[in-house]
């Protein structure tokens, strides 16, 4: 069954559509989380849906091995958290196959909508524009077997919070499997532009540690102080290295293009006038064209693959 979001099962259902087995709902503008809904749906979001196979292309090796994690089973139910724009929700999909459904929740219209374009003609995919700290996903009475994330679960104002709520929408004795990133200095695809547009800006970059963010979840006691405050069991973390591209092959301005757009440059963009953005820029070119591996900017890039179960 491909299940849909009724009013009684997406409370910040304000008028969806549904269209070749997807729909979407609009969500309310105000919740505990509207600074990164605005966030992913106005500055980052429009970046991440453009540079989609950039985006894709560096976080493969480490979707592949939370999917692997998962390891999602014909039949199944899925909840993909903070899907952005539907890669791991059609992995998913394909796993579970035409008797299991996949939904694909996130708190931005901007990625859902793009989403809802890669996976429209695919009958097992649903998708909903939700936070997943407050809101129903799951149908009330069809609860998932499994709750999924790539890099969507480090952004929520209220990390136990979230997890009680994603767990709500799992069945006793269903699963949880993610990927989040480690500290930003075992991440140096993202820590050396970060210093070098440092010295463009007085301001911070990224969010103060355990503060919401790409780095929220560096911590693996955090990590799992939160998830069993959230009531989830058997908490297993195990860290995973694999090579992070930057540019998609495209070469080097590609690549600084997109690491412009990564949350530190998207906080310069905000804090500086658009010549010294652009002499960031080139000193961040100059830093990367050092890192270049056949026709990619290519870092150790350091994660945590985390599982747990109701
Ligand atoms: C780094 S992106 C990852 C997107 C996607 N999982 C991928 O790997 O391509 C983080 C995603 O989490 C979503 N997100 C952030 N906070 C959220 C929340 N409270 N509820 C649902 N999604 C959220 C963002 O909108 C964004 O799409």
């Amino acid at each position: 069954m491909v299940p849909g979001f009724p009013p009684s099962t997406a409370p910040n259902n304000v008028g969806g559509s549904e269209a070749q087995g997807c729909n979407t709902v609009a969500m309310t503008d105000t919740g505990p989380n509207q600074q990164q809904a605005t966030y992913w749906t106005q500055a980052a979001g429009p970046q991440w849906v453009q540079q989609q196979v950039m985006f894709d292309q560096m976080l493969t090796h480490f979707g592949g091995a939370a999917l692997a994690a998962l390891a999602a089973q014909p039949g199944e139910r899925v909840l993909d958290i903070g899907c952005g724009t539907a890669t791991t929700t059609l992995a998913i999909a394909d796993a579970v196959g035409p008797t299991g459904w996949v939904i694909g929740a996130d708190i931005s219209t901007t990625m859902i909508e793009a989403a809802r374009l890669h996976a429209a003609t695919r009958p097992n995919v649903s998708f909903v524009v939700a936070d997943a700290q407050t809101d129903r996903i799951a149908p009330l009475d069809d609860p998932a077997d499994a709750a999924f994330s790539r890099f969507g679960v480090m952004f929520f104002s209220d990390p136990v919070a979230a997890f009680t709520n994603i767990a709500a929408n799992v069945r006793s004795g269903g699963r949880l499997a993610f990927v989040c990133w480690q500290h930003e200095d075992k991440n140096e695809w993202i820590s050396l532009p970060a210093s070098i547009m440092r010295s463009f800006t007085p301001e911070p970059l990224l969010p103060p540690n355990n503060a919401p963010g790409p780095f929220a979840f560096h911590d693996p006691e955090r990590v799992r102080s939160v998830l069993t405050g959230a009531g989830w069991q058997t908490v297993h973390i195990e860290p995973f290295s694999a090579p992070t591209t930057m540019g998609a092959g495209q070469g080097l301005d590609a690549a600084v293009g997109q690491s412009m757009n990564t949350s530190p440059g998207q906080a310069l963009r905000k804090q500086v006038d658009d010549a010294t953005f652009a002499r960031a820029a080139e000193a961040v070119r100059s830093a990367l064209s050092e890192h270049m591996l056949g026709g990619a900017v290519t870092f150790p890039g350091n994660v945590w693959i985390v599982t747990a179960h109701r």
